[in-house]
């Protein structure tokens, strides 16, 4: 029998997005429908709302999600009612070249569920990022459900779905940080500040955090940094070099997406050092840097997707850390709020205000 939820809608571009009925299916073959426990507030979602990613209209928004499977369809083997799962954006086909090559995190050809959800005019939704979480329930594939111990608590554990593990996962996954190393992080808000506890979890000697807002490097300090620059004030490429005895850091992550600090990203590395772009850059920006500079001063130049995670792997790794007290994820959590509230919430996000708001229904 089809449910009848409450879910956060986005009907058009820039509209303020409102909680509305929606329309969940029974789970056909490969499917699966998940009671939703908690959902954080994401800036993705705020750029389906503002018509950035598609035209796609109406979005069903929300996508960093934990909750419990209710049902399963026809065919899924792999998770059952009860189970306490993490959604992820990124079901694996297991067939293309990149699968078949071991990079499933490159996979050309992930997948949602197949039937859509409707609003009550039978209107089909497009659920962000293939989830749609800002829901009592919703209909994902089976394989976009990752169960880990129960035992943590769902606001946290939801955060794992998206921002903490770009984050945590540009670290300890695409910048391959060591035990030792010096780790420089520009941009503190939810994903850079993730990116602080994966290199302190990765073993990083020193952890130079970078903003240009006072209050971030604070959290970062709590975090893990073990330095912070504020790049207001200090050059941020010297002040790095500074704190790494004239070298630069072995891994510099870029999480603000931006061509200038990009740039310094680029700088501040030590020689063969790594630099890792997290932030999202707009389809507008362009960086020209000294070919000779690329050259010289080797090293990898990487961009980071969902923290080249495979969900398999690191969800349930990083909630049994979490649960021996070894990674703080409550620390990201600054508010939790009600269905309702999102779009409040969207407005605090953009003012930098709050790591993450997590929808707890
Ligand atoms: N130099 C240093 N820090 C900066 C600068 C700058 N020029 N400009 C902004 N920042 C800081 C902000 O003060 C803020 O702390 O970058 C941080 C950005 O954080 P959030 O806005 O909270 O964004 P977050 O969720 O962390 O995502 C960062 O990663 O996944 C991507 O799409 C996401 O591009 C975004 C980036
Ligand atoms: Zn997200
Ligand atoms: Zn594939």
């Amino acid at each position: 029998m089809p449910q009848y939820v409450q879910g956060v809608v986005a009907r058009a571009k820039g509209e303020p997005v409102r909680v509305e009925t929606i329309t969940v299916p029974d789970p056909g073959s490969g499917e699966a429908v998940v009671k939703v426990q908690s959902c954080g507030v994401c800036h993705t979602d705020l750029h389906y709302r503002e018509g950035g990613i598609n035209d796609d209209f109406p979005f069903l928004l929300g996508h960093e999600a934990a909750g419990i499977v209710e049902q399963v369809g026809p065919d899924v083997t792999d998770v059952a009612p009860g189970d306490f799962v993490i959604l992820n954006w990124r079901a694996v086909c297991g067939r293309c070249r990149a699968c078949r090559r071991g990079r499933p995190q490159y996979c050309f050809d992930t997948h949602n569920a197949r039937q859509r959800m409707t609003l009550a005019d039978g209107t089909e939704l497009s659920p962000a990022l293939g989830i749609g979480a800002f829901a009592e329930k919703t209909l994902v594939a089976a394989g976009q459900c990752t169960k880990v111990d129960a035992a943590a608590s769902p606001s946290v554990a939801g955060l794992l779905g998206c921002g903490v593990m770009a984050g945590i996962g540009a670290a300890i996954n695409t910048g391959g940080v060591g035990r030792g190393d010096s780790v420089a992080v520009i941009g503190c808000g939810g994903v850079g500040d993730a990116a602080v506890v994966g290199a302190r979890l990765a073993g990083a000697a020193r952890i130079i955090a970078v903003d240009i807002d006072d209050r971030k490097l604070r959290t970062a300090r709590e975090l893990g940094a073990t330095h912070t620059v504020n790049s207001r004030t200090s050059e941020p490429v010297e002040a790095i070099r500074e704190l790494t005895g004239g070298f630069g850091a072995d891994v510099v992550i870029e999480a603000v997406g931006r061509p200038e600090t990009y740039e310094q990203a680029f700088y501040a590395r030590d020689l063969a050092g790594t630099v890792v772009l997290v932030g999202v850059p707009t389809p507008e920006m362009t960086l020209e840097l000294p070919l000779l500079d690329v050259f010289g001063r080797g090293g990898s130049l990487k961009s980071s997707w969902y923290g080249d995670c495979l969900p398999s792997r690191d969800f349930p790794m990083l909630i049994d850390l979490h649960l021996q007290g070894r990674l703080d994820l409550d620390a990201f959590v600054s508010e939790t709020i009600a269905l309702d509230e999102v779009e409040d919430a969207f407005a605090r996000m953009h003012k930098g205000d709050v790591l993450r708001s997590v929808v707890i229904l």
